[in-house]
């Protein structure tokens, strides 16, 4: 209670001047004033939380000075003070706001009192907000986090929808390619135009395809896999695929594994896709000479895989997008931008965590905690991803 900050109002030097004397000994924080335009001037620059206010003073009295400090500081808590005969302007107080009132002579012990329930009213509303601004933060993320799933849903349903007009446009090409290599069209006019034509349509296709591909793995799995894995001989495979593309690039990939970890209850389907997803986009953002730590550790009772590179970095601003549906920096035909969200929603399958840190220009890391027993009806939508920028 010591925190309370109380202003004293009454045009009685010596009582004033005496209470707030005995409140000060009691370690509160006390001022005063000696009348009710001294006692706004004072609220004006230095805010109270409470007001003991005498009703009788001269000038502006205690109900009108009651008034303006409603009007102007409704958080403030006003205790009024009155005389005996005049109890009726004590409960006027409480009918314009007042926390309630006292009767003079006052017994210290029902001030303390009085200011005690203040200072009860003053934490829990406090409590109050700060729960409804959690609340707030916590909806918001789950409007997002639902729109995100069902946006995903969508899309994976029209990626199945779109995989058959694709067979068919890739069988057509194709069979068009075999009628143009026929001895009878060996010198048919513009056949090359032709030719590239048909490439172009298979390119499309193929891309069309990675899209889809993606997309599919992302909702829908043919066959639920959980079983015990060898995480250490799953991350040398998967980095030892990647390998080639990073030498390519000059970019090395090192492994530090902690031997304390053999196996865990984990889908490796989609274990090694969230980790070729993330990999591949450390090999995409480093530079030739760059090097990308693949780290494993038991963290608790889950196991930890950090990934981290010392590539090109992701602006602050795009960080909070990396997981969106098709956020992508790469040029056109190079990323689709569902790597991530697709990453995210495997991990929440498997009912992991994961979280970026990134440095412009310095690197960044992904790290991914996983349960050493997958649970795979683990589909809680909370939103597990966290994102920190430091650049
Ligand atoms: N390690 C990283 N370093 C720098 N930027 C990264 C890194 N990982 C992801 N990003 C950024 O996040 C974006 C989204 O990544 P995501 O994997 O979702 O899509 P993508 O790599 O662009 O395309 P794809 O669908 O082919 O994976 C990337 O385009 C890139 O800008
Ligand atoms: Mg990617």
């Amino acid at each position: 209670m010591e925190n309370v900050r109380i202003l004293l109002v009454d045009d009685e030097d010596d009582f004033r001047r005496t209470l707030a004397k005995r409140l000060t000994k009691r370690g509160m924080n006390t001022k005063q004033a000696a009348s009710g335009e001294e006692c706004l001037k004072i609220m004006e620059k230095d805010p109270v939380d409470v007001v003991v206010l005498d009703v009788k003073m001269p000038g502006m009295n205690g109900i009108e000075t009651l008034h303006h400090i409603k009007k102007r500081h409704p958080e403030t808590e006003v205790i009024m003070l009155t005389g005996h005969a005049t109890t009726h302007d004590g409960v006027e107080g409480i009918k314009t706001g007042a926390f309630d009132y006292l009767t003079k002579p006052i017994e210290l012990e029902h001030l303390l009192g009085k200011i005690g329930q203040v200072h009860e009213k003053l934490v829990m509303e406090k409590e109050k907000q700060k729960e409804a601004k959690f609340r707030a933060k916590m909806e918001q993320q789950m409007i997002a986090t639902e729109r995100l799933a069902a946006l995903g849903t969508l899309a994976a349903g029209v990626a199945h929808e779109i995989n058959n007009p694709l067979a068919i446009i890739k069988e057509s090409a194709g069979w068009m390619k075999s009628i143009l290599n026929r001895e009878e069209l060996a010198n048919m006019p513009r056949k090359p135009d032709f030719e590239m034509a048909l490439e172009k349509i298979e390119k499309g296709v193929k891309r069309a395809k990675r899209i889809t591909l993606q997309l599919l793995g992302s909702v829908k799995q043919t066959h639920s896999t959980i079983s015990v894995v060898n995480i250490k001989e799953l991350v040398n495979e998967t980095v030892a695929l990647l390998q080639r593309e990073a030498g390519n690039k000059d970019v090395e990939i090192v492994q530090e594994i902690d031997p304390a970890i053999v196996s865990i209850w984990t889908d490796p389907y989609k274990l090694r896709q969230i980790l070729i997803n993330i990999i591949t986009n450390a090999v995409h953002a480093s530079r030739s000479g760059d090097r990308i730590t693949v780290a494993l550790k038991p963290v608790d009772d889950r196991v930890a895989i950090k990934i981290k590179d010392t590539g090109q970095g992701i602006p602050g601003e795009n960080l909070k997008k990396i997981f969106e549906p098709f956020f992508s920096t790469k040029p056109p035909g190079k990323g689709t931008g569902l790597g991530l969200f697709v990453t995210r929603s495997l991990m929440d399958k498997l009912g992991g965590e994961i979280s970026v840190e990134s440095r412009l220009g310095e690197g960044t890391t992904f790290c991914i905690t996983l349960p050493r027993y997958a649970d795979e009806e683990d589909t809680s939508k909370k939103d597990k991803t966290s994102i920190q920028s430091e650049g």
